[in-house]
């Protein structure tokens, strides 16, 4: 059955019954969407550039910040699947599905979300393998109190408390993703 989000009220929603409530709304995500093209802009341009874009999360941000880029780029995709709780607990799976040669090219990486920075390296590590000549790192959101890797992201948009939030690509339980603005999950 489809079903309709409720909304409780002003502020909050329903995601698979659960409490969600507002967190950043569409113009903040804008604002910060827009600054950080603004920069990759400026820091990227007469390079060859290959956007590599995380499923499945990353799929909206990806597609606000690249219609903001204004040089000529590739774009390829990546899927990365985790296995939380399940067999191989912390086990990162990474589908590279790309037709492009990364070879001594800049990879920029895009990423929803980046929480204990276990997907990033895992990510990092396939690209190795396919020798660009330089990666570097986005995510729209940042839990520096859950990121246990030395290396951080090179551009973030907001940094966040170690809570769960979803929408704007950010599934709760595969739902949420296509809500417009990101919400908070309430405390239990
Ligand atoms: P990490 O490997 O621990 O850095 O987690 C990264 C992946 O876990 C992200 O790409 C998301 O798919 C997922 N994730 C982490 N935190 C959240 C959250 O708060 N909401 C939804 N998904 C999350
Ligand atoms: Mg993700």
């Amino acid at each position: 059955m489809r079903m309709k989000f409720s909304k409780p009220r002003v502020g909050s929603i329903i995601i698979e019954n659960k409490k969600f409530l507002r967190y950043l709304t569409s113009k903040q995500i804008e604002v910060e969407v827009k600054r950080i093209a603004g920069k990759i802009n400026k820091d990227m341009d007469g390079m060859q550039v290959v956007f590599l874009v995380v499923l499945t999360g990353a799929f909206m941000f990806a597609a606000d910040l690249l219609r903001r880029i204004n040089f000529q780029a590739q774009v390829s995709l990546v899927r990365a699947s985790s296995y939380k709780g399940m067999v191989t607990p912390g086990k990162v799976q990474i589908m590279m599905c790309t037709e492009e040669k990364l070879e001594n090219k800049v990879v920029v990486v895009i990423e929803d979300i980046i929480d204990t920075g276990l997907t990033l390296k895992s990510i990092l590590g396939k690209l190795e393998a396919l020798n660009p000549g330089m990666v570097k790192t986005v995510a729209l959101l940042f839990k520096p109190d859950s990121y246990k890797m030395d290396v951080e992201p090179d551009y973030v948009g907001f940094s966040i408390p170690g809570r769960f939030v979803g929408g704007y690509g950010l599934d709760y339980k595969g739902y949420g993703r296509n809500l417009a603005e990101i919400y908070l999950l309430e405390d239990a």
